[in-house]
């Protein structure tokens, strides 16, 4: 079933386009316009793909970006489907297995989410070393596609060391901090109580959010390289008495956008000139 529909969107996407990228990248809250720098940019909305389920999160756009950052020939996901919009599980990391199948090697997922470690504060960015995907179900769940990968795949590594490396020195030479920490998937779409986050901070999560996770575990199935750089957007329910709401989540990540996009481009850069090597 998903082997056949994947198929059948990537024969619809091969008719329009004979494009192979190098780098997926998926565009977080309030990032969208990370897009904008895509060179030579071509564009196939979702909904236009047979298949594909459409995105409906406020300020995603839902398509893909072909094109060149950097040199690098990318494709961008502007929009991403998550969980609590009630796709099945599977559906959401459609778009990054059909890039896979596209031939697409590595995989950049950004997000933006609250902070649970005492240290982050709000506009911190955060390079995931490690993930809890408890709260969720896999979305390896059902039939396996054998032609994505196995059955059972090990998790030990889903987050490419040398690609964390990479992020570490380009932050350097930009002078932007980069902390480091374990990202948690929750169901959303309500935020978490402060005893839950309690709760996540005792088991080792350093941040929570609604997205991504599920997608770097699909990533590792199909044998992505993959980097996910987080956008700490507020601090998590309890560890302020402020209220939580998706505006301040917002304003925030679109803040910082500008932080984010010179790491994104330098990044992509520096996968290809280290790649090449
Ligand atoms: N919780 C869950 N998801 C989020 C948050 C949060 O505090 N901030 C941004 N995404």
């Amino acid at each position: 079933m998903i082997e056949k529909k994947l198929e059948t969107a990537l024969e619809y996407i091969r008719q329009k386009t004979d494009f192979i990228p190098d780098v997926a990248v998926t565009l977080g809250s309030g990032l969208g316009g990370f897009a904008d720098e895509v060179e030579h940019a071509s564009f196939i909305d979702y909904c236009d793909i047979p298949g594909m389920p459409v995105s409906t999160a406020p300020g995603h756009k839902g398509r893909f970006v072909f094109g060149k950052i950097a040199g690098v020939k990318v494709a961008v996901m502007q929009g991403r489907l998550h969980y609590y919009e009630g796709h099945d599980i599977a559906d959401t990391v459609m778009p990054l297995r059909l890039l896979r199948k596209m031939g697409a090697k590595f995989l950049i997922l950004t997000n933006a989410a609250g902070g649970i470690n005492p240290d982050f504060e709000a506009g911190d960015f955060m390079l995931v070393d490690d993930h809890i995907s408890f709260f969720v179900p896999s979305p390896l769940r059902g039939k396996n596609p054998d032609s994505l990968g196995v059955r059972f795949p090990d998790m030990s590594n889903v987050y490419d060391k040398d690609l964390r490396r990479l992020a570490d020195a380009v932050a350097k030479r930009n002078g932007i901090t980069l902390k480091h920490g374990i990202l948690v998937q929750t169901a959303g779409p309500n935020f978490e109580t402060p005893a839950e986050i309690r709760f996540l901070r005792t088991i080792g999560a350093d941040a929570v959010g609604m997205s991504t996770v599920i997608e770097a575990m699909a990533a590792c199935h199909c044998n992505f390289r993959t980097l996910t750089l987080t956008c700490i957007s507020n601090l998590a329910a309890g560890v302020t008495d402020d209220p939580l709401s998706l505006e301040e989540v917002m304003v925030m990540a679109k803040q910082k956008a500008p932080q984010f996009r010179t790491l994104l481009h330098d990044l992509i850069g520096a996968i290809k000139v280290h790649n090449s090597k």
